[in-house]
């Protein structure tokens, strides 16, 4: 049991905490990703995705900024588990590349999942507080999240398309 919470701006603060956390996580998880990828266009988006991961990071320490905090990672069991998972996975069933491939793809839109919805409550919050600057900061991480997400869902249907029997592929 910690203290009492009440004031919005401490949650938000938090919130933030929890994202600079992951996003520092993934910076981290891409390269693995890339590395098991074989999908060239997989390998593409990931390798494209950690860049903009690079900048979100770089967003997220401008955003404690403007509310004249320091950058602070709040450690954030959402995305660790969400890592496990993509962990266990691997280790217990050594998929084929195809099936690698595709399995990678859910992991990859799970994550970006999360990334939405805490950047939706996050923009929301900080709209409310008018803190305008660092709404825009967090909308520019979102739209990428966002675009991200749409690039791993095509390639999984694709990949999916590709499995159906009788494919060509
Ligand atoms: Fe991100
Ligand atoms: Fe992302």
């Amino acid at each position: 049991m910690g203290t009492t919470m009440s004031d919005p701006r401490a949650l938000f603060l938090h919130e933030l905490g929890d994202i600079f956390y992951a996003e520092q996580q993934i910076v981290k998880s891409l390269p693995k990703l890339i590395d098991e990828a074989t999908d060239s266009e997989l390998v593409e988006g990931f390798t494209r995705h950690l860049q903009e991961t690079n900048r979100q990071v770089e967003n997220l320490h401008r955003v404690f900024d403007e509310l004249g905090e320091t950058a602070k990672g709040e450690k954030c069991p959402g995305i660790e588990g969400l890592m496990k998972e993509h962990d266990q996975f691997m280790e217990e069933h050594q998929p084929s590349a195809m099936v690698r491939d595709t399995f990678l793809t859910g992991a990859a839109a799970r994550v970006e999942h999360y990334e939405i919805a805490a950047y939706t409550g996050l923009i929301a919050m900080a709209i409310g507080m008018e803190e305008t600057t660092a709404a825009r900061l967090l909308s520019e991480n979102l739209e990428q999240e966002k675009r991200a997400l749409d690039a791993v869902v095509t390639v999984g249907e694709r990949l999916a398309g590709d499995a159906r029997p009788g494919s060509a592929a």
